[in-house]
């Protein structure tokens, strides 16, 4: 069952958790003792890391590609074109919560989807400290099931409606699978969104020539540690990235860059090396 290999990668959303906490972007509720604990442990990590890049450890990629996602989801909630989202691989992000509160049940209803533990971690968390609420839900799914009641269809059964726009995320996920696991999870994707009246695709990604120096090397070397498995980079530039969505579904994609934000979005590590890039897709 994929659930055994991928779950390996759960721990990380802890520490991901705690740092949405640490800078204002998620509840106290969603952060963890493992989170701290994993945050005090690579702190000096980091500060290696921030010399190496010009300002950009693990921390301020994290929250680049945090707020771009928001941003970009934030734009189509609020042009009308979207009014549901699916958040796969949600684990302890604050996300759900705070766009659930900003937009209301008349106008956004989040789902947020994620191995069958951590949903139900996820789950009690909410519920114990009110955060639960009719228009937001937390269901068990695995991203990478075909069929069965873990898959998109099943696990979602009820809660979307075709005739709204859906946006779904990824983020923090497709660099822990392999280039075969990511093509067949966008196919999924497309499948799935093709009966909306819009969709939008939104997820981080990272392209391979930022990769490959040594700072970034550490970074992966580090996480790669910490997950016991490999993590991968799908893509060396940008240009590759609209011609292998469109073989998986997506007609359109986009890559934004953290520079495209830096001012507007007030991205910390301006200037520094970009590390982590967002992807926006559609499938029409
Ligand atoms: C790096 S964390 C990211 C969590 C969150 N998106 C964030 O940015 O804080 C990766 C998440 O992927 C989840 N995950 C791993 N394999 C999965 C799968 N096959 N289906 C759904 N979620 C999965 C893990 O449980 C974990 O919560």
């Amino acid at each position: 069952m994929t659930d055994r290999s991928t779950a390996r990668i759960s721990p990380t959303a802890y520490y991901t958790g705690h740092v949405w906490c640490k800078n204002g972007l998620s509840d106290a509720a969603l952060d963890t003792r493992e989170g701290a604990l994993l945050f005090a442990l690579l702190r000096p990590a980091m500060r290696v890391g921030r010399a190496l890049t010009g300002g950009v450890a693990l921390e301020e990629m994290l929250l680049q590609r945090h707020l771009m996602i928001d941003h970009l989801l934030s734009l189509a909630i609020e042009s009308g074109r979207v009014g549901q989202v699916l958040e796969i691989a949600a684990g302890m992000s604050g996300r759900g919560v705070r766009f659930s509160r900003r937009y209301g049940p008349g106008r956004l209803v989040y789902v947020e989807g994620d191995l069958e533990g951590m949903a139900a971690r996820k789950r009690s968390r909410l519920a114990s400290t009110g955060l639960s609420s009719g228009h937001h839900h937390v269901v068990a799914l695995d991203a990478l099931a075909d069929d069965g009641p873990l898959a998109l269809a099943q696990a979602t059964r009820g809660l979307f409606d075709h005739g709204k726009g859906l946006a779904i995320v990824t983020e923090g996920l497709l660099s822990y699978f392999d280039t075969p696991t990511t093509e067949g999870l966008w196919r999924r994707l497309a499948r799935f969104a093709a009966p909306f009246s819009d969709d939008l695709y939104l997820s981080d990604l990272h392209l391979g020539r930022t990769m490959n120096l040594a700072a970034v090397t550490l970074f992966r070397g580090m996480l790669q540690l910490f997950t016991r498995g490999r993590t991968h980079v799908h893509f060396t530039s940008a240009s590759e990235v609209a011609p292998a969505l469109a073989k998986h579904g997506f007609a359109r994609a986009t890559v934004h860059h953290p520079r495209d934000w830096a001012a507007e979005l007030s991205l910390p590590g301006q200037g520094g090396l970009e590390t982590v890039q967002v992807l926006e897709a559609s499938t029409r």
